[in-house]
């Protein structure tokens, strides 16, 4: 067992056996009133966090505890990294009080790998949970567990990405994810929210989602990363939301099976409608809760089973 630090890294075998194992452990936690497994027992998780985060800061912290390992939470804000800490003297220092995993989330693309070279042969196994715009494996994890609870097996199914794709570390997990899979990938964007070099990734690209929508199985909203726009953003908010906003409208075009899926937060009424967001077709509240399935299987992996993730 080494480190979960991509998407891109996973096989299909090793992507089946996580979505396996999250689907055994829902299975096993369902309707018990205390949902404890000794599995990680004895077993200590820092999750180190230099960007917000609810869901997955979140969901890793209930999945270790349900896992009855010690769960440690650090920020940037209340440590020493407000003094100027390096992130590889936190990390070495995290080792060194007894962290077996450090979940990591920071801003700059690369900071996971990095951090796993640091670690290499302290014992203590790295988990991205977002880096930069590059990857964000176990959101792509729970997209697909979410996805396979409503669809069946990917395979052959279409799946739209829209929006900022540009900025996106939730799309580009998901590309490599879902193509193992062996999903078909529609991107869908305007040009200047799509990355220089997306005509080498193994989708197709479309401007136009209104053509895309009857012949979907899933349609997955992005959220607009405004904050890393430091040049503004354009196309606006308004003709954003007209040309890539699905609405109610937008949702009748979509056949009846099709799921739809957003990794939040959500930007309601931009991204997505209110009525759409929390209408049956639109899988947002079981992602957020296959997140803790999944992530229970990743830290079981890691630190409990056989094989190695990633
Ligand atoms: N989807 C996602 O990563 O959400 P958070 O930023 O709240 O963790």
């Amino acid at each position: 067992m080494r480190h979960l630090l991509s998407a891109e890294g996973l096989d299909l075998a090793a992507a089946t056996a996580v979505l396996d194992t999250a689907d055994s452990l829902k299975q096993a936690l369902l309707g018990r009133e205390v949902r404890k497994l000794p599995t990680l027992r004895g077993r200590t998780v820092v999750t180190m966090f230099y960007e917000n985060s609810t869901r997955t800061r979140v969901s890793f912290e209930v999945a270790g505890k349900w896992m009855s390992a010690d769960v440690v939470n650090v920020s940037a804000s209340g440590s020493s990294v407000g003094k100027g800490e390096s992130l590889r003297d936190t990390a070495l220092t995290l080792s060194a009080v007894g962290a077996d995993c450090v979940i990591v989330r920071h801003p700059a693309s690369g900071a996971a790998h990095r951090l796993a070279g640091w670690l290499d042969g302290t014992g203590t196994c790295v988990v991205n949970a977002g880096d930069g715009t590059h990857e964000h494996p176990t959101q792509a994890l729970l997209d697909a567990a979410t996805l396979r609870d409503r669809l069946g097996e990917l395979a052959g199914r279409r799946v739209a990405i829209v929006g900022d794709v540009l900025h996106s570390r939730v799309a580009r997990s998901n590309v490599h994810l879902l193509t193992t899979l062996g999903a078909e990938v529609v991107l869908v964007a305007p040009p200047t929210l799509l990355p220089v070099g997306v005509d080498t990734w193994p989708v197709t690209v479309s401007h136009h989602l209104d053509a895309e929508l009857p012949s979907l199985d899933a349609v997955m909203l992005l959220r607009v990363q405004a904050e890393r726009m430091h040049g503004g953003f354009f196309p606006s908010a308004k003709e954003y939301s007209l040309a890539y906003g699905l609405n109610q409208a937008r949702l009748r075009l979509l056949p009846e099976h099709a799921v739809v899926l957003h990794p939040g937060p959500m930007l309601r009424g931009m991204e997505i409608a209110s009525a759409v967001a929390d209408s049956p077709r639109a899988a947002i509240t079981d992602q957020v809760r296959n997140g803790v399935h999944v992530r229970m299987a990743v830290l079981y992996h890691l630190l409990a089973g056989e094989e190695a993730v990633a």
